[in-house]
């Protein structure tokens, strides 16, 4: 298994690109199910979980090649699908197959896909998904693990979320495109990526309205095409770089964003004492010293992500006197904190809440990744460490992050991947 080494105390500086948005990526590649024809995606970015979603659509039959000329550019064409069934296998491995579901019934009238089951993160129920397909219609049933979906055509109707859920709102919008008459969901989540799925499939013949607020309107086509579309840039992984110039006390640029997309990021990071520039399609953060006290609470945007808390956290361990931070979207999302407290960080838990008292510095430790995101964090903590950590289990920022430590090398870290 891959380990990353780092010696930290580098002071990070320059210019990097950010890929392509993974989760954007994901529901787009499950929206091409949706088309008559070839969908051709642009920007894709090299990470594991974009190869999960590959396999998942070849074994549902569907013809997914990257292109030859263009590495980053994959070719979906769902035409071929036969067996309109993702299997326990595949699932597990990454819980947003699950968005395949609403696609599937909708266009192929049935869809089999496993229970995703909880993650590390959280227990992560899917009964929104359910909920929003079974009000347009469809016949839900669990049987050994796997939940059906079937349907003729699905009817229109007015769903209202009692939670907010991204891959939820994207699943049952995906499905009501398809339906008949007009689907109103309400409580809609509002993140950039549902708007970049609402885009594409308008593209494809969608009738949607409303994406990016809390009430997204579907009027029904009876079918749709495939489409050409080039993936945003993934503003958490902006973010992670961002937090990378900030805990080295560095000046870094990241190029290939939307920076109204992370208003809510800039803001904390200003809240720290950075200095923060936007530009059209890039963000520059220049370190002023040790970070300050501030408090964050995690929320669907466009409130503070909490696909950045773990890393935000890591940049305040290394500051001034104590910050606070809560984490609202799922239960068990501060595994880094035993790791970053290995590193020397002064930490304490209470709840949902963290409460960080700032250090001079942090001291190297070998350490282990748990999840995506808090693998992030303990590469921003080793990078201010004194000393070299080793973080293990690094398959977890391979998911999200495609060639981490060649970005971060790029900015003068010392950082190395052991095989
Ligand atoms: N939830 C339910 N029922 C549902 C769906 C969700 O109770 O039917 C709960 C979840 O357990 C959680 C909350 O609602 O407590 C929000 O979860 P949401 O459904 O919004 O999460 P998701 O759509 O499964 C996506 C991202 C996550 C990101 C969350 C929140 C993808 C592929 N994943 O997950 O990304 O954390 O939205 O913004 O888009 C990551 O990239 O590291 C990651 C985990």
């Amino acid at each position: 298994m891959d380990r990353i080494i780092v010696r930290g105390e580098a002071r990070l500086e320059g210019t990097v690109r950010v890929a392509g948005s993974k989760n954007a990526t994901l529901s787009l590649m499950a929206a091409a199910l949706l088309g008559r024809g070839e969908t051709v995606l642009e920007n894709v970015p090299k990470v594991r979980d974009v190869g999960h979603m590959v396999d998942l659509l070849r074994a549902l039959g569907a013809s997914v090649e990257w292109d030859a000329e263009d590495d980053r550019c994959l070719r979906i064409d769902p035409e071929s699908v036969a067996t309109p069934e993702a299997p326990y296998d595949l699932v597990r491995k990454m819980r947003a197959s699950f968005m395949v579901l609403g696609p599937l019934v909708a266009r192929f009238g049935c869809g089999r896909v496993s229970e995703p089951g909880g993650c590390a993160i959280g227990v992560r129920p899917i009964d929104q998904h359910l909920k929003g397909l079974a009000a347009l219609g469809a016949k839900i049933r669990l049987d050994a693990g796997v939940i059906e979906a079937f349907g003729a055509r699905l009817c229109g109707t007015q769903i209202h979320f009692d939670i907010t859920t991204v891959n939820g709102t994207q699943n049952v919008m995906m499905a009501a495109t398809l339906a008949q008459g007009e689907t109103i969901l309400d409580n809609a989540a509002r993140e950039p990526e549902v708007v970049e799925l609402a885009e594409m499939l308008c593209r494809m013949g969608a009738r949607i309205s409303g994406a990016g607020s809390d009430r997204i309107v579907i009027r029904g086509v009876s079918d749709l095409r495939g489409v050409r579309h080039e993936i945003s840039g993934d503003r958490i992984e902006a973010g992670t770089l961002l937090a990378a110039g900030m805990i080295t006390r560095g000046a870094v640029r990241v190029e290939g964003i939307d920076p109204t997309s992370m208003d809510s990021m800039v803001e904390k990071m200003r809240e720290t004492g950075a200095a923060i520039e936007v530009e059209t399609d890039a963000i520059s953060v220049v370190s002023q010293g040790a970070s300050r006290p501030i408090r964050v609470v995690t929320a669907p945007y466009p409130g503070f992500p909490t696909d950045m808390q773990a890393q935000l956290t890591a940049v305040l361990c290394v500051g001034e006197s104590s910050s606070v931070v809560t984490e609202t979207i799922f239960e068990n999302r501060f595994m880094h904190i035993p790791e970053l407290v290995r590193m020397g960080a002064d930490i304490s838990l209470d709840g949902r809440s963290a409460h960080v008292r700032g250090r001079p510095f942090l001291t190297a430790a070998p350490v282990m990744a748990t999840d995506l995101r808090a693998s992030a964090s303990l590469i921003l903590a080793a990078l201010a460490a004194r000393g070299e950590t080793a973080i293990s289990r690094v398959y977890h920022i391979d998911r999200g992050y495609e060639r981490i430590e060649e970005k971060l090398a790029s900015l003068g870290a010392e950082i190395r991947r052991e095989t």
